[in-house]
């Protein structure tokens, strides 16, 4: 076929549809995200992290046997190596948060010797360790990152309170930890995006899936992908109270600039992932002594829709999650990585999906250079 079928040509694959999945489903125009044919908000309410990443792997809600058998899985994967913790330890305290996640997660693979066999049991249970570890790892950089030592997981609690108290140093109130859990069911899977088509490609070379998780945590670290709530959390910051908020925002409307936390590529209306994320920011602000800074966000919200929205601009799911995990306490530059601690089972579940009706991923590039052929100089004859 020739280089030139412009009908094929879409810039970064925009639009192109590429895979079939029974995994996720963003309803950008009717503002739904829909798991296995779950609403997120019904999940949130009703059920729980692992039984979400369970949901996201397998297909079904697990029964009691199936869950106590994936969270007894995880509980035992959960656990670090001293070499390990060591090497976070070396480099957490001066490398970026996700460049440390990567690394260790490429350096506990490398050390798998299952790594080499391409069955996708294999690669399955692989998946199932990583997303175990991920918590893990994440809170010992974040500890690290504050010159803190690493804190051991406790059996005793939840995916989502493990991750919460191995992180802070404290174990989570009732609504902390409902908050944490929703987060992390809320950022588990959301289509094609970036960070999972990298995985999928990775493993559609046949190539193992601590490689596949590696390429997906250094493609998420990019700032147009993870990053916006860091950005969004420091505007609401800078507007500080509701009175600033017309000024502010009008002023950078005015100007043309982007406001972090607002619009989608997908959601046309308000993204279902903010207005879940809105209720938990109201309760979290409020327990922390932080209600102005939500007051502030919601003058923002309100200033942008006036102005805004009927151009389809509304938060998404950035614009409240970086107020809720800096008012517990997380340091905004491990919000990405929480973003990774979740996002590792919508990872693991597509690349699974697509490795099983396996086609090596090969896009074509356009070619716009000389066809030439030009006539080859030798170094010592060139301008
Ligand atoms: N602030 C101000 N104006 C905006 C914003 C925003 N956040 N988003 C879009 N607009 C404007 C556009 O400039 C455009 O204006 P125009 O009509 O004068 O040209 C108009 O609204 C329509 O924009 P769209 O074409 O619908 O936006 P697009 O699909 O190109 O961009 C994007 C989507 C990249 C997410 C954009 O809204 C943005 O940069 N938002 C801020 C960054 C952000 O929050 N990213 C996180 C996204 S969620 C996630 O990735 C997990």
């Amino acid at each position: 076929m020739a280089d030139t079928h412009e009908v094929q040509f879409s810039r970064g694959l925009e639009g192109v549809i590429a895979a079939e999945t029974k995994i996720g489903f963003v309803d950008g125009v009717e503002g739904r995200l829909v798991y296995r044919g779950f609403d997120i908000g019904t999940l949130v309410e009703q059920s729980n992290f692992e039984e979400v990443s369970y949901l996201l792997l397998y297909g079904n809600l697990p029964n009691k046997k199936q869950y106590s058998d994936y969270v007894s899985k995880l509980k035992r994967y959960q656990v670090l190596q001293k070499d390990e913790l060591d090497l976070i330890t070396k480099i957490a305290h001066e490398a970026h948060p996700m460049s440390a996640l990567r690394t260790v997660v490429s350096y506990i693979g490398a050390k798998d010797s299952r790594t080499v066999e391409p069955d996708s049991e294999v690669q399955e249970e692989l998946g199932v360790e990583i997303i175990a570890k991920i918590p893990t790892i994440v809170s010992a950089i974040n500890r690290a990152h504050e010159g803190e030592k690493p804190l051991g997981p406790d059996n005793d609690l939840s995916y989502s309170s493990n991750f919460f108290y191995g992180s802070l140093g404290r174990k989570p109130s009732t609504i902390e930890a409902k908050m944490l859990d929703a987060a992390l069911i809320l950022h588990a899977d959301h289509g094609m995006n970036a960070s999972t088509f990298s995985g999928m490609l990775t493993i559609s070379t046949l190539s193992d899936m601590y490689s596949t998780i590696t390429a997906a945590i250094a493609t998420l670290k990019g700032p147009l992908h993870g990053g916006a709530n860091e950005r969004a959390l420091a505007l609401i910051q800078k507007v500080g109270t509701p009175d600033n908020a017309e000024k502010v925002i009008g002023g950078m409307i005015e100007r043309k600039e982007k406001i972090m936390g607002f619009g989608h590529r997908v959601y046309k209306v308000y993204d279902p992932r903010a207005r879940i994320l809105k209720q938990f920011a109201e309760q979290v602000t409020k327990a922390h002594g932080k209600e102005n800074l939500f007051a502030a966000a919601n003058k923002i919200e309100e200033v942008m829709i006036s102005k805004l929205g009927s151009k389809g601009i509304f938060p998404n799911v950035d614009f409240y999650s970086g107020l809720m995990y800096y008012s517990i306490g997380f340091n905004p530059e491990i919000f990405t990585p929480i973003f990774a601690v979740s996002r590792a089972s919508g990872w693991v579940a597509r690349s699974l999906e697509y490795v099983r009706d396996n086609r090596l991923f090969r896009p074509k590039a356009l070619y716009i250079g000389e066809k030439g052929p030009r006539k080859y100089v030798p170094i010592n004859e060139r301008d």
